[in-house]
């Protein structure tokens, strides 16, 4: 949720930022803007758009110093006048980030002669940096600080000083120094292949960043020791590979970060066993495909572990006016660890005493340094906005930490995993139903027990990559008034592969069919298929447990929403409208 990125160093400044930007595209692409020192003195250029459209204008900057800026549009439209990089007198910023007392601060600025030019909240930063400056930027950053509530990142410079001063509070900025250089960053992908070592700052840190240092500071101005940490993100994991788009390259690597993500939960089981010893409350939380995933945690533990669970968004969990204690377990499931809901909700639940587990892929992430304890997901980075192998990875750590927790009393051979995504991939033919899908009116997506968690995930895929409306519902749910919407224009897609549940869901398929409506099955089961052969349009899974059937499922799914935004002309990488880590509530 937008990018920032700062470079000192000997290098072309603005080609540097130019390609950071590139890799930081997926956190936000309404518009883009880099400023460098050049001579003392500071040039912008700044485009609603995409990165790509500062190409050109970047190769021109000529300086050795400078900070760029990939926007999602938080306050004030996605237009030139609101992109990055802001500027007040010697002073220029990025920002990522919330300021949620902006108009306060902007009505009292105003009102002692400054004029703004953008609506955004982020311009006040570099008025108040720039009326605090009297000779030290790292000075007027802390006392600009001061003035803020809600969450930043902001990287600044001043016209004649080769430095950067980074600041970070509830959003991620991490430094590192390269060769004859140094960097500031949203995220570690960025910095791979040019920084081997990483500082993460803390909330309230500040960094001051020049060609041969990277100094970290707190908000009193005393140097702050950070442990260095590896950077994990290998330069290979960022190209494309000869795959058209993202989307379709990290489905492929599903199977992998499966397999990879089992294996590594072997590391963290006894600690994670542990942690439900004892507890009378286990709640998952997440957002969006995170929350999908979460829902599944719950089912897991109910079914599998025989503990009851409950799961709920992060965004709600944290007002319901309950805050765990030392007797509840919250499991907060995040590809990023950076959600802004889900990172307080774990906040929120360690500060009542309660044990937090984040099931992660991001292990330098905010919620992993707030967390008890970090139930790995390795799915390495993934860059299409819409999340594929991370929420099968998830999946799988959820479900290997039932079967844990089960004590043995529930066993199944979670080897078999990755292979069966493999051969979902490779074995299913849905050109057809996405040409349905391309076609309706609405689309919505049903199911019973765990085939219901992957239902709402369905719909979601389909619904951010093609921007058709529709829904995920129960399928006994149907009756109760979504039947009111079927009809011949409408795709109904039922996924039924929990056997025991299968004939309540195929007289939800009987209900759609005999209204008109157009029905598709997703099914692992050989009767199912059967049943529906010549009536909907049946895909065919591999047959498997069914509690596996969600990787084999939602990798249909996911198949079946890169193919519908492949017919429709849509980019899968970057819908309209949305990013990558949301650090905003
Ligand atoms: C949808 C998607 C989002 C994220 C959600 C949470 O494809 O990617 O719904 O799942 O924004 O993000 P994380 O998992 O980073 O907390």
């Amino acid at each position: 949720m937008c990018g920032i990125i700062g470079y000192a160093g000997s290098g072309n400044a603005g080609e540097i930022i130019y390609d950071g930007l590139l890799r930081l595209e997926y956190r936000g692409y309404d518009s883009a803007g880099i400023a460098v020192l050049s001579n003392g003195k500071t040039e912008i250029v700044k485009s609603a758009g995409r990165v790509e459209k500062l190409n050109t204008s970047a190769q021109l900057l000529g300086g050795n110093v400078g900070i760029g800026h990939t926007r999602w549009a938080t306050h004030g439209k996605p237009d030139d006048k609101n992109a990055h990089p802001h500027r007040s007198g010697r002073i220029t910023v990025v920002h990522n980030g919330e300021i949620e007392n902006y108009a306060e601060l902007k009505k009292q600025l105003a009102a002692s002669g400054e004029r703004f030019l953008s609506e955004t909240d982020s311009e006040v930063i570099p008025c108040l940096i720039n009326r605090f400056y009297g000779g030290n930027l790292l000075e007027a950053a802390i006392k600009c600080a001061k003035m803020l509530n809600g969450s930043y990142a902001f990287l600044a410079m001043c016209d004649g000083c080769e430095e950067i001063v980074a600041a970070k509070f509830r959003s991620p900025v991490i430094v590192g120094q390269g060769e004859n250089c140094a960097y500031c960053s949203s995220d570690e992908p960025a910095l791979a292949g040019k920084c081997p070592t990483l500082y993460i700052l803390e909330d309230g840190d500040f960094a001051v960043i020049t060609k041969s240092s990277v100094k970290i500071f707190d908000e009193n101005m005393r140097p702050v020791n950070r442990a260095p940490v590896i950077n994990s993100a290998g330069e290979q994991s960022l190209a494309l590979c000869g795959y058209p788009h993202y989307m379709i390259k990290e489905l492929w690597e599903a199977p992998a970060a499966v397999k990879n993500t089992l294996s590594a939960f072997a590391g963290v089981e006894a600690e994670a066993r542990a942690a439900f010893a004892g507890a009378d409350r286990v709640i998952f939380t997440g957002c969006g495909t995170a929350y999908h995933a979460a829902l599944l945690g719950k089912r897991y533990f109910c079914e599998l572990a025989g503990i009851p669970a409950e799961a709920e968004y992060a965004g709600e969990l944290r007002y319901n006016g309950i805050q765990g204690g030392k007797k509840t377990v919250l499991v907060a499931v995040t590809q990023s660890g950076e959600t802004a809901d889900t990172v307080e909700a774990a906040r929120l639940y360690k500060n009542s005493g309660a044990a937090v587990l984040a099931v992660t892929n991001c292990p330098h992430s905010a919620i992993a340094r707030i967390a008890t304890l970090t139930v790995p997901v390795c799915a390495g980075p993934e860059i299409c906005v819409a999340a594929t192998k991370s929420y099968s990875a998830q999946i799988a750590a959820l479900a290997a930490m039932a079967l844990s927790v089960s004590g043995g009393k529930r066993q199944i051979d979670t080897d078999c995993a990755p292979a069966l995504i493999s051969q979902t991939l490779q074995d299913i033919d849905i050109y057809a139903l996405a040409e349905m899908c391309a076609r309706a009116r609405g689309v919505y997506f049903m199911g019973r027990g765990i085939d219901y968690a992957v239902a709402l995930e369905g719909s979601l895929k389909l619904k951010e990559v093609s921007y058709i409306a529709g829904g995920g519902y129960p399928s006994g749910e149907l009756k109760h008034g979504t039947l009111a919407l079927i009809d011949g224009t409408t795709l109904s897609v039922f996924i039924i592969c929990d056997g025991e549940l299968a004939a309540k869901s195929m007289d939800a398929v009987e209900q759609t069919l005999s209204r008109g409506g157009m029905a598709a099955v997703l099914t692992t089961l050989p009767e199912v298929q059967r049943q529906f052969a010549r009536r909907a349009e049946v895909i065919s899974l591999p047959e498997c447990n069914k509690y596996l059937s969600p990787l084999v499922s939602a990798a249909a799914l996911q198949l079946l929403a890169y193919r519908v935004a492949v017919v429709l002309g849509r980019d899968p990488d970057k819908p309209r409208n949305l990013a990558k880590s949301v650090t905003v509530e």
